[in-house]
């Protein structure tokens, strides 16, 4: 069949990647793409918000599969559009309604979802600018850090820890008055958790699902877990101290009681969820939700799942995810990011990306990328290459993303050097 895939960045080429693999998968599009995607399929210029021309395209290219990778057209309601859709119906969109991407397009929706649901997660209040007196009040009578979030989609942006209480209070009437825009209209206050972090990712048919290799992400833009929030600089997958202990109650804790409220409160709901987790004295509590795979996260996830993608795919448009079998490579992965200067903060862009074909033994994916006239490969965002190897162990792994990430070259060119040693 033919698959559209929609995306642009590291996490939709390492989805290209896979989804090509498949059997079940005649021709692959991404829309818009990136020179990497574009090895493992065609990339089309339609932009991944605009659902009429998604539809035309769907409709001249007889696409039988949409995958979403991004969340704005998932909280913008790109499932509710097809299922809705005369001209294109009955299309399988692999990604919840818009309804169900509220768990991350609202952290205020996804925080009362939680407490309903009996889900472990940090206690918090949630403050609009009518009642910025009430928040500074309770900023008052809770400890320092603390941690203020903007209730809507803020590019990465919307969560700041805030180590004093005037500087909380300061940052909190920022947000009130349109540092992140409408994003900023609510504020939820959050007890900080003191823990380590990791993602946890399903597949969901709505009913049942399937849980994907665990990761860990590294968000800050310096070593030794310094400097500002990033979109992340790296990954490893799996988890070394994921225990099965820990799993079984992440699983029954967190998985099973997310999915089963999404049904009882009659949530469509088919696709990734991707849980983030502190893990504090060996307790897991989410201290986010996301309605799709984490970036770079994807990059050492997908790597390690030999299945075919697109089966467990059609088990989830057809809601039998429970007869799919799902098979996970024992290696471990490392992926590292390499950024452009000045990343996560204004960065240059147009830079020449040499030796993309010296590297070895690693899988290189690219985020933001853009391919010259001349078929020369430039610099075109914050995050631009995602080096993955795998390896017996992560120690292995992580020595071969290093090297390979050594010998990609461009101007500028930064990565962290100590992925996944925390974990070591
Ligand atoms: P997010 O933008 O939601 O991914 O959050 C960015 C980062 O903020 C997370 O990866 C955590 O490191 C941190 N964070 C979010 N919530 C909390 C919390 N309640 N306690 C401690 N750290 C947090
Ligand atoms: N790597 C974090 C995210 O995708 O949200």
């Amino acid at each position: 069949m033919n698959i559209l895939l929609l995306g642009s960045g590291g996490r939709e080429h390492a989805f290209a990647y896979k989804i090509s693999q498949s059997p079940h998968c005649q021709q692959l599009f991404i829309a818009p793409g990136n020179p990497g995607t574009e090895k493992h399929g065609k990339n089309v210029s339609i932009s991944a918000i605009d659902f009429p021309a998604i539809e035309k395209f769907v409709l001249e290219n007889n696409i039988e599969m949409i995958v979403v990778g991004p969340e704005e057209p998932l909280v913008k309601g790109i499932f509710d559009f097809f299922e809705q859709s005369t001209v294109v119906p009955e299309l399988p969109v692999i990604g919840p309604s818009a309804a169900g991407a509220q768990l991350e397009g609202s952290k205020d929706f996804a925080k009362d979802f939680m407490i309903r649901n009996n889900i472990p997660t940090a206690g918090s209040s949630t403050f609009t600018a009518e009642n910025i007196q009430e928040a500074f009040s309770f900023l008052d009578e809770h400890a320092t850090p603390i941690v203020l979030k903007a209730d809507g989609l803020a590019a990465g942006k919307g969560v700041v820890i805030c180590q004093t209480r005037e500087e909380a209070k300061n940052e909190l009437s920022e947000m009130l008055h349109g540092k992140f825009g409408a994003a900023g209209n609510k504020v939820v206050i959050e007890e900080f958790l003191d823990g380590i972090e990791m993602s946890v990712f399903v597949l969901t048919d709505g009913t049942h699902y399937k849980l994907l290799p665990t990761a860990k992400d590294y968000k800050r833009v310096g070593e030794k877990d310094t400097g500002l929030n990033t979109g992340g600089m790296g990954a490893i997958s799996p988890v070394p101290f994921a225990d099965a202990v820990l799993m079984k109650k992440v699983e029954t804790q967190i998985i099973q009681p997310t999915i089963a409220g999404l049904q009882k409160e009659q949530i469509v709901y088919k696709g990734f969820i991707y849980f983030g987790l502190m893990i504090v004295k060996g307790e897991p509590l989410v201290i986010e939700y996301n309605c799709r795979m984490g970036d770079p996260e994807t990059e050492a996830v997908l790597p390690r799942i030999k299945s075919d993608l697109v089966e467990l795919f059609l088990g989830v448009a057809h809601a039998n995810l429970q007869e799919v079998h799902l098979e996970i490579l024992p290696y471990s992965a490392a992926t590292v990011v390499l950024t452009a200067k000045g990343y996560p903060q204004e960065y240059e862009k147009g830079k020449l990306i040499e030796n993309l074909g010296q590297t070895t033994e690693c899988l290189v994916f690219h985020a933001g990328t853009r391919k010259r006239a001349n078929g020369d490969i430039e610099t075109n965002g914050g995050r631009v290459i995602a080096v993955t190897a795998f390896a017996g162990n992560l120690s292995k792994a992580l020595k071969i993303a290093n090297r390979n990430a050594a010998i990609i070259a461009f101007e500028g060119k930064y990565y962290r050097k100590d992925i996944g040693m925390d974990v070591m």
